[in-house]
C-alpha cells in the first residue's frame, strides 16, 4: 500500500505518455518572437517535464541581463556563453528547452543539436513581420540587441532560416495559432512521426 502511494506521488501530475521513450528532451528553436518560451512552458507542463529557457539560465548564471552580456563581451562572447549553456541543457533529461533565437547560427550549436542522442528539435516558424511585431509588443522589446536595427534583423532572419530548418525534425507554422494550438499540433505531429496512438 505504502509503496503504491509513493510510486503514484512520484509520477508526473499528468500521466500523459505521448512521447516515445527514446526522446528525452524537446528543443524549441526559431527567431525572436516565435513563442519558444511560452510554448515551451506549456509543453513542459503538459508532459510533466522540466522547462529550461537558455536565456534565463544565462542571466541566472552570470547574474546579469542578456543585453549586458552583449555589452560587456560583444556578441562573440555572448555566443560562447550560450554554447556552454546549451551543452548543460543537453545534459538534462525529460526537459523542454527554449533556445535563444541566434543559437543555430553557430556551427558548434548545430552539431550539438544534431548529434546529442535523445533530442527532438522543433522549429517554430512565422513570417518576419509578424515576429517583429510580436517582439515589439513584449515588455523587454528595447533590450533585445539583435532587434535594434530592424533591417539588419530582417536580414539575419533570412540567413538563419536554413539553419533552423536544418536542425529541426519538425517545422511548425505558428502564424495565427495560439500557444495551446501549437502545443497540441506539436504533440500530434510527433505522435504521427513515431506512429504513436493518442
Ligand atoms: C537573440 C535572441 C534572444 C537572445 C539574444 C540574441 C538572437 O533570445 O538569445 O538577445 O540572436 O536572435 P530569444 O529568441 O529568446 O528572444
Amino acid at each position: 500500500m505504502l509503496i503504491a502511494a509513493i510510486t503514484e506521488a512520484a509520477l508526473p501530475s499528468k500521466a500523459v505518455m505521448p512521447v516515445p521513450a527514446h526522446i528525452r528532451r524537446i528543443i524549441l528553436t526559431g527567431f525572436m518572437g516565435a513563442g519558444k518560451s511560452t510554448v515551451g512552458r506549456r509543453l513542459a507542463a503538459e508532459l510533466g517535464w522540466k522547462f529550461l529557457d537558455v536565456d534565463a539560465a544565462l542571466e541566472e548564471t552570470y547574474n546579469c541581463t542578456i543585453a549586458s552580456l552583449f555589452e560587456q563581451h560583444g556578441e562573440e562572447g555572448f555566443r560562447r556563453f550560450e554554447s556552454s549553456a546549451i551543452v548543460r541543457a543537453l545534459g538534462s533529461d525529460h526537459v523542454v528547452v527554449a533556445l535563444g533565437g541566434g543559437a543555430p547560427e553557430i556551427l558548434t550549436n548545430r552539431l550539438l543539436l544534431e548529434q546529442t542522442p535523445g533530442s527532438f528539435v522543433v522549429f517554430l516558424d512565422a513570417p518576419f513581420g509578424e515576429l517583429f511585431d510580436r517582439c515589439m509588443l513584449q515588455p523587454d522589446a528595447a533590450i533585445r540587441p539583435v532587434l535594434a536595427n530592424p533591417e539588419a534583423a530582417a536580414k539575419r532572419f533570412e540567413q538563419r532560416l536554413p539553419f533552423y530548418k536544418r536542425v529541426a525534425r519538425l517545422t511548425l507554422e505558428t502564424s495565427g495559432r495560439t500557444p495551446e494550438q501549437t502545443v497540441e499540433q506539436l504533440l500530434s505531429e510527433m505522435r504521427a512521426l513515431h506512429a504513436i496512438k493518442p
